[in-house]
Order: structure tokens, then sequence, then C-alpha cells
């Protein structure tokens, strides 16, 4: 199950995994049309797919994305908690609705998923749980992020407390930080393209971040080979963050 699947990041995990042989659940908040690509996109890789409606922001809807499990393939492995939202502002132009829309989806759907997820990972004598967070913000004051960087915060804390619980059941649970990826989310960004072009001119590894690059650490935290990673928050960016700017 990857919530946000529809495009972006989510897109390329849901690909990835389904080319790894998982059948996926392919969640979306209002882009039908696009959740039905990762979709054709998850079948051709040989996978099933089932495309389930849900905003991470309503606890109800929530549920209804765990019955799809329920009422589908039955089973759950892997969870992967991608779908993020906010508004961009300064600190000073928070609002209470824009910090609960960040907190809602970003971090209390993780725990409310993980929640979920719990019984039917440890029935099925373990899994993994992936959270996507955003260590390039919650490290330092990254424009117009606060409410945004401050659920991405939450989401690496949840991870350390959900991993110490669910480890004896098996699951392991980890956060991605991906450095900037060139999606959609970057032109709602007030300095979107540039920040993208800065970090295009000066990750040392000579390219910025790919969808594909979270895709695949994804894949491999859902492998055998990562069973004993756990709690960790772990960052793809081709070095970016550890450059002095
Ligand atoms: N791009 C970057 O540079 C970057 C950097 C660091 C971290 N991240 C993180 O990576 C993750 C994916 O980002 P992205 O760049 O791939 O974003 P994106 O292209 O904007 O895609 C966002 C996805 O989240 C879904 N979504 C948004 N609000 C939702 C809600 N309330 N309920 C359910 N689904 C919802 C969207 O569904 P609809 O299509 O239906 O709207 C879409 O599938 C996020 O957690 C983001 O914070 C991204």
């Amino acid at each position: 199950m990857i919530t946000g699947s529809s495009r972006g990041i989510g897109r390329a995990i849901a690909v990835r995994l389904a080319r790894g042989g998982a059948d996926v659940i392919v969640n979306y908040r209002t882009r039908e049309e696009e959740a039905r690509v990762t979709a054709a996109a998850v079948e051709e890789a040989g996978s099933r797919a089932t495309v389930v409606q849900a905003n991470m922001a309503d606890p109800a809807d929530i549920e209804v994305l765990f019955a799809a499990v329920r009422d589908g393939p039955g089973a759950l492995d892997f969870l992967v908690c991608n779908a993020a939202a906010g508004h961009q502002g300064t600190m000073l132009e928070a609002t209470v609705k824009s910090w609960d829309l960040a907190m809602n989806v970003n971090a209390r759907s993780y725990l409310l998923c993980a929640q979920a997820a719990f019984p039917i990972l440890k029935a099925r004598g373990g899994g993994r749980i992936i959270a996507i967070t955003a260590k390039i913000a919650t490290d330092r004051a990254f424009p117009f992020y606060g409410t945004v960087a401050a659920s991405k915060a939450a989401i690496n804390t949840l991870t350390a407390y959900l991993a110490v619980e669910f480890a004896p059941h098996g699951i392991s649970v980890n956060a991605i930080s991906p450095g900037l990826v060139d999606t959609e989310a970057l032109a709602y960004f007030r300095l979107g393209s540039s920040l993208f072009e800065k970090a295009r001119q000066l990750t040392p590894s000579g390219r910025p971040t790919s969808v594909q690059d979270i895709a695949e650490l994804a894949a491999f935290l859902c492998s055998d080979r990562a069973s004993q990673i756990n709690g960790q928050v772990l960052e793809v960016d081709g070095g970016y963050t550890k450059l002095f700017l």
C-alpha cells in the first residue's frame, strides 16, 4: 500500500515494487486519472493494482483505505506513507488551518496508517513500513516550508517510536528523506524552480535526485537484505544536504 501514489515519488515506488513482484494498492486524493496511470504501469510490470480514493487528512478515509486490504488482497506486506500536503508560507503567515493540514495529512495519517497496518503485518509474521520525510527541511530552515517541516519532524520521531514498538513483531519502520526531486510538488513551492536549479547545479554526485533513486531505496528496504535496518531516517540526495551553502 502506497499513500499518494497517483504521481511523483509515490508512483515511482509503486512501479518499482510492482517490478519486484508486489501487488499494489494505489491511493490518491483527487487525481483519479493519474492514479489509473499508476495502476496501468503496475499491471504492465506484471502485478495487480487496486485504486482507492482516500484523503489522508480524514481518519474515516484511512479506515476505507484499510478496508480495501481486507476486502481485496486480504494481506499486506509493505506500507509506504508518502502522501503529503501543506501551504507555503512564513511562520508568521501560518494559520491553524495550514498547521492542521500539514500535521494531519503528513504526520497523523502516518500514525493512523501504522496502527491500522500493525495487526495485518503482524499476522503475516512481519513487514515493512516506510515514511517519506524531508530532512532537507527539518535540520535547517527551508524557505516557506515551516508547517510542513514541523510535520516532517514529527514523522522522523514517529519513525523511531514505531520502530522500537513494532520490531519485536518482525516489522521494521524507516523513513526515506529525498533531496530536491523534480515532481509537480515543486510547482507549488514559492521558490520551487530556483531551488531545484540550485540542486541541479550543486549536487556533489553531479545530477539531481530522481524519483527512481527514492524508489530503489524503498525496494531495498522492502527486501530481506534490509531486515536489520530499523528506525532510521535515510537520506537519498547525492550529498546535496551535506554541502555547506
Ligand atoms: N519532491 C521533492 O523534492 C521532495 C523532497 C523531500 C520530500 N518529499 C516528499 O516526498 C513525498 C512525495 O512527494 P512528491 O514530490 O512526489 O509530491 P507530488 O508529486 O505532489 O505527489 C503528491 C501525492 O500525494 C497525494 N496526496 C496529497 N494530499 C493527499 C491527501 N490528503 N490524501 C491522500 N493523498 C494525497 C497526491 O494525490 P493526488 O494526485 O490525488 O493529488 C499525490 O499522489 C511527500 O511526502 C513529500 O513531502 C518530496
